[in-house]
This record gives structure tokens, C-alpha cells and sequence, in this order.
């Protein structure tokens, strides 16, 4: 039988010559929808296989099928960490096994998890004293606080820009709910003299650093007007939010004190391997309203003194997600997540140069984080192809968006593994396969 004795340092090593040698695999799977699934047995084995047989596939049948998140040159969507720190402490999680369905369950997962929303409000810049909890995704954590508008407003509008997450309306849908969408501006910010009357809207959406280009959304501005028409005001920061751990980037969270709730997501830029979607609000009375359903089987003595953090949220079971980004908080510091966001804002920076320098290529938006966004000039086939190509080639992977009706690439860093020469690789590729077209 396999145990952890036998089998752990076997698996230790995989994980840690996989961190070493991924850099050297092509960044993008390189295979055919159902060649995986076809590689694989239509049936569970009926007698027990030693754990080497796990890795062994893992190697021989699954790798062909991996995108790898943490190759250095992986630059599209929002590019993401899973720390050593953090990869350690899900194993240990996964030993402890808790389950936090009520604070009786698990005390310690549920007071850390208090206390390193804290740590991380305190690291952000955010108000001391909001109540914060750990959600699978920024979706869920979406989808919680639109619940809680609408409970707390007796409303069921939802108002958002045209460049908020799709979460947004995934999570109106969800809650049977009404979106109305607010065009933006030429630098993709929420236009505030658009967002109309609110007097029937639950909640507004904000969006610091939208998805496609990074734009900031006028915070006070909105929350201004959210809060004179009695509305909710839910700031999605799930990839920005990360980049408050510096000061100079504060201004992009001017007015996020005022919000109702907020959402970053420590598993984009934060080090810590998915799912691990923090979520602040300064109103856990409606959080609790919302989701605080006990039957009678999870009652106990201590259900009004000890909280159990599945009344603020969708879900009763809840693992320990904390652990991970407790260790990481620690094994990092301050510092060091400053560093890894200075680097990557550092290297997106030294990419914008270089397409602004080279003739035939073009910029699409301001650049405010650690996302280029930018396009050979001219038509939008062309820059399809371009992404087509530099992806088939494995060196590289990039994603691109449509703005302003015309198809732009995003170049997104974000892995902790990155350096200017693989920024300077992709530059290389790009222009080389530019000029292949
Ligand atoms: C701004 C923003 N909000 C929400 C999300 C959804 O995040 P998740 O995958 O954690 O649901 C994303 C994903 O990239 C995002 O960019």
C-alpha cells in the first residue's frame, strides 16, 4: 500500500525536478482535444497499483496534456505562482484534512483564516476590522457578495462595466438577478456619468485592473454615486489587488475603503497555488443574513460565540486553504512579495519599451500593472495568426482580447520563475514569427 513514508520523497522529488526542468517543456500542451482521455483506461483498476504507477503516468501519459502555469514563458491570461512555501503546505493541509463546516470542526483553520485576511488587509492597505474569508474563486466570492446585496437592498439590478469579469454576470444569472452594463472610457475605466439611476440597483461592480487590459475603475467616483442611491459597492481587485502590497500602485485603491465588499484573488499574484479567493467585507451582518442557514444537525452550544465562516458563504464544507497562504505570507514577508511585483511590473515594463520602439507595432492601452497589451499595426487577421504561430511553437504562450473592436495580444507576467531573458525570448519570437506571416 502506498504511504507517505514509502512513497512521499519519490513525489517530493517529481515535484521539485518538474520546477526545475519545466522551462524546458513547451509551455502550451502540445495535443488534440480527447488524446489525453484516449491515452487513458475506460475503467479504475480492480486491484491496488503502487503509487509509482501514478507517477509513472503522470510522465508518460499526462505531461503531453499539461499548459504549464508555472513555466517561466508562460505569459497569457494572468499569468500565475504556486510557491515551494505554498506547495508544501497543501500537502499538509491535505494530511490534516479539516473540513470547516462549523468552528467545532475546525478552530484552527477558521482562525487562521481570520487571521491572515487580516495580515493581508494590513499588507493591501485595506480599512483594519472588515471581516474577511477565503472562497474558491473570485467567481464565488462574486457571486457571495451579489447574493448579499441583494438580500441586504431588496434589490436585484447588478451594474457593471463593459470590461467586468464575466464572473459578474455569471453571478447575476446565478442569483436571479437583472445586470445592466456601463460602457467605458477611451483608457476602458467605467464611464461614472453613464452609470444612469441606481435607485433600483443592488450593487455595483468596480473593477481595479479589468481582466482584459488592467484599466482602474474611478472608485471614489462610483462610490459616491453608489452610495447616494443606497446601492452596494463590490470592488473586484481578483488580479490587481496583489500590487497594493506596494505602495506606489496605492493610488489604483483610492476610494476602496469604501466599499462594501472586495475581492483579490491570492492565486494569481500573490504566490499561492488555486483556489484561494479572498474576500473582505464590512458588512458581515449580510453576509450572514444571506448564508447563514444551521439545521439542527450542525447546531451547538458554542454557535453564537465561535464563528463558523460557512454562514458568510455559499458553500458548508470549506478546506484549509489558509495554511498555504499563511506560509507563504511568512516565507515571503513583505519584502518579498513587494519583489515579486516590483519584478514583474520591472519586466512588462522593459516589453512595453520594446514594442514602443519597434516600428509596425502598436500599444492598445495604458499599461498599469504587470499586462502589455499590443498588435502589429494594420488588420486583425494578421495578429490572429501571429498568436497562432507563437504558440504552436512552444516557446511561448500569450492570450489575446478584443478591444475597441480591434483583436489585441496580451503579454502577461506573473510567474515568479521569469527573467528578462525569457521576456526578451518572447520579443524575439514574436517578431521573428511577425515577420514569417
Ligand atoms: C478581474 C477578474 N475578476 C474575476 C476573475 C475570475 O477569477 P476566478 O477564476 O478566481 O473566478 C478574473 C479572472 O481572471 C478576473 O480577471
Amino acid at each position: 500500500m502506498t504511504s507517505l513514508r514509502d512513497d512521499g520523497p519519490a513525489a517530493l522529488e517529481w515535484a521539485a525536478r518538474y520546477l526545475e526542468r519545466v522551462g524546458e517543456l513547451p509551455v502550451l500542451a502540445q495535443v488534440e482535444p480527447g488524446e489525453i482521455r484516449a491515452r487513458l483506461p475506460r475503467t479504475a483498476p480492480n486491484q491496488p497499483e503502487p503509487f509509482s504507477a501514478v507517477l509513472r503516468d503522470l510522465d508518460e501519459v499526462l505531461l503531453d496534456g499539461v499548459t504549464h502555469w508555472q513555466h517561466p514563458r508562460y505569459f497569457a491570461y494572468f499569468a500565475t505562482s504556486s510557491s515551494e512555501p505554498a506547495i508544501l503546505a497543501e500537502l499538509l493541509a491535505a494530511a490534516l484534512n479539516s473540513v470547516a463546516i462549523l468552528w467545532r470542526t475546525a478552530p484552527a483553520s477558521t482562525e487562521l483564516e481570520g487571521v491572515v485576511l487580516d495580515w493581508v488587509a494590513d499588507l493591501l492597505g485595506l480599512p483594519d476590522g472588515w471581516h474577511g474569508h477565503i472562497e474558491d474563486t473570485a467567481s464565488t466570492s462574486t457571486l457571495a457578495a451579489l447574493i448579499a446585496a441583494r438580500i441586504a437592498t431588496g434589490r436585484d439590478l447588478v451594474v457593471a462595466s463593459d470590461q467586468a469579469h464575466s464572473s459578474v454576470e455569471k453571478a447575476a444569472r446565478i442569483g436571479g438577478m437583472r445586470s445592466r452594463v456601463v460602457p467605458s472610457d477611451d483608457e476602458l475605466r467605467m464611464c461614472v456619468d453613464r452609470l444612469g439611476d441606481l435607485s433600483d440597483t443592488a450593487a455595483v461592480v468596480a473593477t481595479v485592473g479589468t481582466t482584459a487590459a488592467t484599466a482602474v475603475d474611478p472608485v471614489p467616483e462610483i462610490a459616491d454615486t453608489a452610495d447616494a442611491a443606497g446601492a452596494w459597492l463590490h470592488v473586484d481587485a481578483a488580479y490587481a489587488g496583489a500590487a497594493m502590497v506596494c505602495e506606489e500602485n496605492r493610488w489604483a485603491f483610492a476610494g476602496v475603503d469604501r466599499a462594501d465588499s472586495v475581492v483579490v484573488n491570492a492565486h494569481k499574484w500573490m504566490l499561492t497555488p488555486t483556489d484561494c479567493s479572498l474576500l473582505w467585507t464590512r458588512r458581515p451582518d449580510d453576509f450572514r443574513r444571506a448564508f447563514g442557514v444551521v439545521p439542527a444537525y450542525l447546531r451547538t452550544p458554542d454557535h453564537e460565540d465561535a464563528l463558523s465562516l460557512s454562514e458568510y458563504s455559499p458553500v458548508l464544507g470549506r478546506r484549509f486553504r489558509a495554511l498555504k497562504l499563511w506560509a507563504v505570507l511568512r516565507c515571503y514577508g513583505r519584502s518579498g512579495l513587494q519583489a515579486h511585483i516590483r519584478g514583474g511590473i520591472a519586466l512588462a515594463t522593459q516589453f512595453e519599451q520594446w514594442v514602443a520602439d519597434e516600428p509596425g507595432w502598436e500599444l492598445c492601452a495604458p499599461r498599469r500593472f504587470s499586462v502589455v497589451c499590443f498588435r502589429l499595426e494594420g488588420r486583425d487577421a494578421p495578429n490572429r495568426s501571429l498568436l497562432e504561430r507563437v504558440n504552436a511553437s512552444g516557446e511561448i504562450f500569450i492570450s489575446g482580447t478584443v478591444l475597441g473592436g480591434r483583436y489585441v495580444l496580451r503579454l502577461a507576467i506573473g510567474q515568479m520563475s521569469t527573467t528578462l531573458d525569457d521576456v526578451q525570448l518572447a520579443w524575439d519570437v514574436l517578431r521573428r514569427e511577425a515577420a514569417a506571416l
